[in-house]
């Protein structure tokens, strides 16, 4: 696809520091997969509000770096070992290295913003990172506890639907469109159901798909929508003393993971995700046919059915 390849060209152009540490950890990250979900979303957005997708290949391009710079703070955050199937950067290069690296991409997407985007542009994208790491401190300081599902939404939310709420904000604006909030919820259901399908795939995913092990958010003590969905099926207190405990044991974890799915958590989680995709196909009619909404459409699909 030639809006792929545009990205992954541009995405290792961009990323030229001097120090050649931050560039070998930088690239790590980058040339260690990802989907390039958020610079796709914004150069369709883009397209299909009548520009050209080009325009905003910058944009996006700084969209996956604060992305990419959110995983590399993330790892080191939760202490991770792997990242897309292989040695996550933290683990390489350092916790140091990789927080310091994370800060030069976060930095340089603000630079890109700063000279093919506007002041809105930089508004709208700073804000997000803001609500990311919000939503970051929020999940820490809920760990080992069972939270509500506004508590579960508001973290999804921040940690990674605004995200792409500013992709297909940007990108739409970038191509002329005004009706900035309709692009942004867009993008906010989509990432919603983007990241209800990732907490399904830590109860049901192959984790040689996935590049994560299963049943990692339990074991971490974190609360997540399978678990939620069937919480009044379950023992209430049974559960809040396994999220609570430092080190559970691997038959404990896979028991209630079990449990969840045997209760239909995995199908009442996929629901609930084509529920928010039901509701951005919705808004994206507002916009006029084209190839890239279709394309928008087909990513939507792939959201739900990946790796599932
Ligand atoms: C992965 O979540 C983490 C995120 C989606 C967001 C992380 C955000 C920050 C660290 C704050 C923003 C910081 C900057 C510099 C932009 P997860 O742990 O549930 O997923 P995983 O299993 O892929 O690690
Ligand atoms: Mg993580």
């Amino acid at each position: 696809m030639v809006l792929l390849e545009a990205i992954e060209k541009r995405l290792l152009e961009e990323l030229n520091p001097k120090v050649r540490l931050v560039l070998e950890t930088g690239r790590y990250l980058i040339e260690g997969g990802g989907k390039r979900l958020r610079p796709l979303l914004t150069m369709l957005a883009c397209g299909m509000c009548g520009g050209d997708p080009e325009d905003a290949l910058p944009l996006g391009v700084g969209l996956e770096y604060i992305h990419a710079a959110s995983l590399l703070h993330d790892d080191v955050v939760d202490g991770a070992k792997s990242r897309r199937g292989r040695e996550s950067a933290n683990l390489v290069f350092g916790n140091e290295v990789a927080v310091l690296t994370g800060d030069y991409m976060y930095a340089k997407a603000l630079h890109l913003f700063s000279t093919y985007g506007n002041m809105e542009m930089i508004r709208l994208v700073s804000q997000a990172v803001m609500d990311m790491a919000e939503a970051q401190v929020l999940e820490l300081s809920k760990v080992g506890e069972l939270i509500t599902e506004e508590e579960y939404f508001q973290i999804i939310e921040g940690k990674t639907a605004v995200l792409f709420g500013a992709c297909v904000a940007v990108g739409g604006m970038a191509g002329g469109c005004t009706d900035k909030d309709t692009l942004y919820e867009i993008g906010l259901r989509m990432g919603r159901a983007f990241q209800l399908i990732d907490d399904l795939l830590d109860y049901v995913g192959d984790s040689k798909k996935t590049g994560k092990p299963v049943g990692n958010d339990l074991k971490e003590g974190k609360t997540t929508y399978p678990l939620l969905s069937v919480i009044d099926l379950l023992d209430r207190k049974e559960v809040e003393d396994l999220l609570s405990k430092l080190n559970p044991r691997e038959e404990e974890i896979d028991s209630l993971r079990k449990k969840v799915v045997t209760l239909g958590g995995d199908k009442k989680t996929k629901e609930r995700a084509m529920e928010e995709l039901n509701v951005a196909k919705g808004l994206l009619s507002r916009f006029p046919e084209s190839s890239y909404k279709e394309e928008i459409l087909r990513i939507m699909d792939f959201v739900v059915l990946r790796e599932l």
